[in-house]
């Protein structure tokens, strides 16, 4: 509302800065800010439940290079297993396998095809995700994927859940230190297992799609190591 008043006050009547704009962006910064990490951590979540020599190795990690104090964003450089695990989950997850629709500016031929001038185009990021020429595992959780022979974190340039170019998401860094804090302090308090009588075989990975891809509606048991 003060938005608008000032605007009236300034004279200005079509500025951009008005109240059904602030409304949509943090409608936008909730939505696109918190559904997307909480849905990646719970596929990490499973990830760990369905692969408990993973998480045996995550936990050793964090174990030896953490320990009990708290986990820091600087500490995910000398976290290299766990770094890996959280790209693994990102690439493999794949929750927007059509990012954002994005328009073309001006007409564009791109690969022999001609694309018109305001054509709605979807960037397929699975095409890329799960692209079995660039990843030795496509729709397997391997988090060598991200590791050289020496257990190094080896970024990837097939790695692209943020999408890619001007209009990739602005959120990325932020979503970066959020899975990574969110995720190590988890794993540093709990041991994450299947609910008693469901087997890790049983733990079903198929996602369920709403135009993002959710892990289906499951139980799991938080242990409490602290
Ligand atoms: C706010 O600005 C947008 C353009 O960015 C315009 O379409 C909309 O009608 C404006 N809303 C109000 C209440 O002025």
């Amino acid at each position: 509302m003060t938005a608008d008043i000032h605007l009236q006050e300034s004279g200005i009547s079509n500025s951009h800065y008005n109240t059904t704009n602030l409304l949509a962006t943090v409608i936008n910064l909730f939505a696109a800010g918190t559904g997307t990490t909480s849905t990646t951590l719970r596929w990490a979540l499973l990830f760990m439940i369905k692969y408990p020599k993973i998480q045996d190795e995550v936990q050793e990690e964090l174990n030896r290079v953490v320990g009990v104090r708290q986990v820091r964003v600087q500490d995910r450089q000398n976290l290299p297993f766990m770094n890996a695990v959280i790209h693994e989950t990102q690439r493999l997850a794949n929750i927007l396998p059509l990012a954002l629709a994005h328009k073309t500016s001006q007409d564009v031929t791109f690969q022999g095809h001609f694309i018109e001038q305001g054509t709605m185009v979807f960037p397929l990021l699975t095409s890329v995700l799960h692209d079995e020429h660039e990843w030795e595992k496509p729709e397997s959780f391997h988090p060598a994927h991200f590791l050289d022979k020496d257990g190094n974190f080896l970024k990837r340039d097939a790695f692209m859940p943020f999408s890619a170019g001007r209009r990739m998401c602005p959120g990325e860094s932020l979503a970066k230190a959020e899975l990574f804090i969110f995720f190590a302090t988890l794993l540093q308090h709990f041991r994450f297992t299947p609910p008693p009588g469901v087997s890790e075989e049983d733990v079903d990975l198929t996602p369920h799609s709403t135009g993002s891809l959710h892990p289906q509606p499951h139980q799991l048991c938080a242990v409490s190591l602290m």
